[in-house]
């Protein structure tokens, strides 16, 4: 009888354990079900793990001027790359460099400091500074660029190539074809223009953009006029003077290189009868094609400056092409419309083989 009892408390006991066991393993896979359901939903964007830093939108800046050295103006490249940026898969935000800490030893890894708060590091930068790159902006490209952020273009290539002077010389050095250029030193000895330079001549103030600084002197006593009026304004004005490539006249061809290729061109006409071919300022846009004596020499133009993205600009030659500048933060408006190239997906592919 006792047995009997015994072995029933036995199965009893055993149906209990069986019970707990199965009661168990259905709460083991229940969570192991929420615990996967909820890594899935991870991947929409909360717990970070590697599956997801690879799929997640790229994270970039756009580097604006700052707004001590320089007016708020309308950029159409800011607006194309930014309204383009989800499509690509991009999350991207306009910074201007005052926003940014500029604190050496950085107490914190893949962090900076933004409007006083710590925010992740982003993948990348698109600086666009331009010539107008302050020490302020480029100070900032250079502190990203030390946390380890891809910067198009580097603090070093920007600061290179933000000089006219020092972009004809590095070319000149290099082997590159480029128009007689000399620095005004004032007062001017003509004697020693005519001889170098020739007349007509052109001058340029040796950071202007968009075409604003540069001005075709026709005659010797035009130069004269001129020369004296700037040395009456500011005896250091950093001026340079170029020989006028008068078979270019009114017209150039604006190249836009990424990387160690030229993926865009267009040949620019003046408006009227102007000299200056800058899209910005009114002129004409027409397809260009880009031969292989084009993209070697815009790439080795911006290989020169380590310029990972570049406007060339080239100016007709008799005999080929001279180079009338380097942009580093070119603009595209002009270029999408002759060439009909979607320049911001470029860019953003680009981008993404970089980071
Ligand atoms: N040496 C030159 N000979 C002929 N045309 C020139 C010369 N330099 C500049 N230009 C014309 O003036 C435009 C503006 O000159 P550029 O040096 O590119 O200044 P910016 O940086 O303001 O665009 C050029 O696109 C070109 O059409
Ligand atoms: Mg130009």
């Amino acid at each position: 009888m006792l047995t009997k009892k015994k072995s029933v408390t036995e199965v009893r006991k055993k149906i209990a354990v069986l019970c707990r066991t199965i009661l168990r393993a259905a709460w083991f896979s229940a969570s192991t079900l929420i615990l996967f359901s909820s890594a899935q939903y991870d991947k929409q964007g909360f717990a970070p793990n590697r599956a997801r830093h690879k799929k997640r939108p790229m994270q970039g800046w756009i580097l604006y001027r700052d707004k001590i050295t320089a007016p708020e103006i309308a950029s159409n490249a800011i607006d194309r790359l930014m309204e383009s940026a989800e499509a690509n898969g991009v999350s991207l935000k306009v910074v201007r460099p005052e926003q940014i800490d500029l604190v050496v030893n950085a107490p914190q890894p893949n962090q900076i400091g933004l409007d006083g708060d710590l925010v992740p590091l982003p993948d990348f930068i698109i600086p666009r500074t331009g010539a107008a790159t302050s020490y302020l902006a480029l100070s900032a490209i250079r502190h990203l660029e030390h946390l380890g952020v891809y910067c198009l273009n580097s603090a070093a290539a920007i600061a290179a190539s933000r000089d006219k002077l020092a972009q004809m010389q590095l070319l000149a050095q290099a082997g590159l074809p480029v128009p007689r250029t000399m620095l005004a030193q004032f007062p001017v000895n003509l004697a020693t223009v005519q001889q170098n330079i020739g007349i007509p001549a052109v001058v340029k103030t040796v950071s202007g953009s968009k075409g604003s600084g540069v001005y075709l002197c026709r005659t010797s006593a035009e130069l004269e006029e001129v020369m004296m009026l700037i040395e009456s304004v500011n005896r250091q004005a950093a001026v340079i003077l170029q020989a006028f490539v008068e078979y270019s006249l009114g017209r150039d061809v604006r190249v836009l290189t990424l990387g160690d290729q030229a993926i865009a061109a267009m040949e620019r006409r003046a408006a009227g009868s102007g000299f200056k071919a800058n899209f910005s300022r009114g002129g004409d846009v027409l397809p260009f094609e880009i031969t292989p004596e084009v993209a070697q020499l815009a790439v080795a133009v911006a290989k020169v400056f380590g310029l990972d993205i570049a406007g060339v600009d080239l100016l007709f030659d008799k005999n080929g092409f001279l180079i009338c500048e380097v942009n580093s933060a070119p603009g595209f408006q002009g270029l999408e419309k002759a060439s009909g190239m979607d320049v911001p997906k470029a860019v953003y592919d680009f981008l993404r083989c970089k980071i």
